[in-house]
């Protein structure tokens, strides 16, 4: 079943039930951004579960709701676990987070991700402000009857991540000394990790990084004419680029070493966003 407008009306209805809190910006808070919340003045928060029609994610690590609150004086909602295609929701059903924060009236985005670094020139513990994707290895979260009260028909997808902001970040990260770069990222399903030649095939089409989210949530915000970013924490380099396996354990302990710096250039990317 494909919600339409009202459905998300009714979500946020049940929302206004335990806040009045208007948020400005949503921010998906990705691997290594676990304890950003430490940081916010926390005014409600909300389980996926308790929301109408919101899956509930299969990883028993995320904590799956919504947390109201401000950053910096700023009113935020924050995605404290997402939905990914791998776990096996419709991608219409891993952006209905991302059209409730729409439906709450959220102007402006901030998308987040562990990546795996493509670029030969990144290195773990990077990060990547992502300037455009590639997402046609898997469906479109818009595939379906479209409501026109969310989005028109055919968005356009010439500028998915905002390029004034993406720059300003970029200026700002440069500044802090943080380890910061701009490139594609290639969104593929999972959950397996790549193959070599995937990585090599995703090399010549032009990304730098990989991962299994965000490319789907950036085209649902820009539908609704959201103004988005992503950052890609780089945790380890793709496959076959250094002589080690992946494994989603280095993933996590290459977020934690990094989660100082991720949380001081989030933190300053809500602040951009916010003037
Ligand atoms: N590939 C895909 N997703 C990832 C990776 C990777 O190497 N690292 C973290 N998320």
């Amino acid at each position: 079943m494909i919600l339409k407008h009202n459905d998300y009306l009714e979500m946020v209805k049940k929302i206004r039930e335990i806040t009045d809190f208007k948020p400005l910006i949503g921010v998906v808070l990705g691997t290594g951004l676990g304890n950003f919340i430490d940081n916010v003045d926390v005014k409600a928060s909300i389980y996926y579960k308790d929301i109408p029609n919101l899956p509930i994610s299969t990883n028993p690590a995320h904590k799956g709701r919504f947390v109201f609150g401000y950053y910096n004086n700023i009113p935020c909602v924050f995605m404290q676990g997402r939905l990914h295609y791998y776990e096996g929701f419709t991608p219409e059903e891993v952006i209905r987070p991302i059209r409730l924060m729409g439906a709450l009236g959220i102007k402006k985005l901030i998308l987040t991700n562990a990546a795996g670094g493509i670029n030969l020139n990144f290195k773990p513990g990077d990060f990547m402000l992502i300037e455009d994707h590639i997402d046609c290895f898997i469906p479109s979260p818009l595939i379906g009857e479209n409501d026109d009260n969310i989005g028109t028909r055919f968005p356009d997808m010439s500028d998915p991540y905002n390029l004034e902001l993406v720059e300003k970040v970029y200026k700002c990260a440069k500044n802090l000394d943080l380890p910061i770069h701009k490139g594609v990222y290639v969104q593929y399903s999972g959950p397996q990790f790549e193959t070599k030649s995937l990585i090599k095939a995703f090399r010549n089409m032009g990304a730098d990084a990989c991962g299994m989210s965000t490319a789907t949530e950036a085209v649902a915000s820009n539908h609704m004419g959201v103004k988005t970013i992503a950052v890609s924490f780089i945790s380890n380099m793709a496959c076959g680029i250094e002589k080690k396996k992946i494994t989603d354990e280095e993933v996590v302990i290459e977020a934690k070493k990094a989660e100082a710096n991720f949380t001081k250039l989030i933190g300053e990317a809500i602040k951009i966003l916010s003037e």
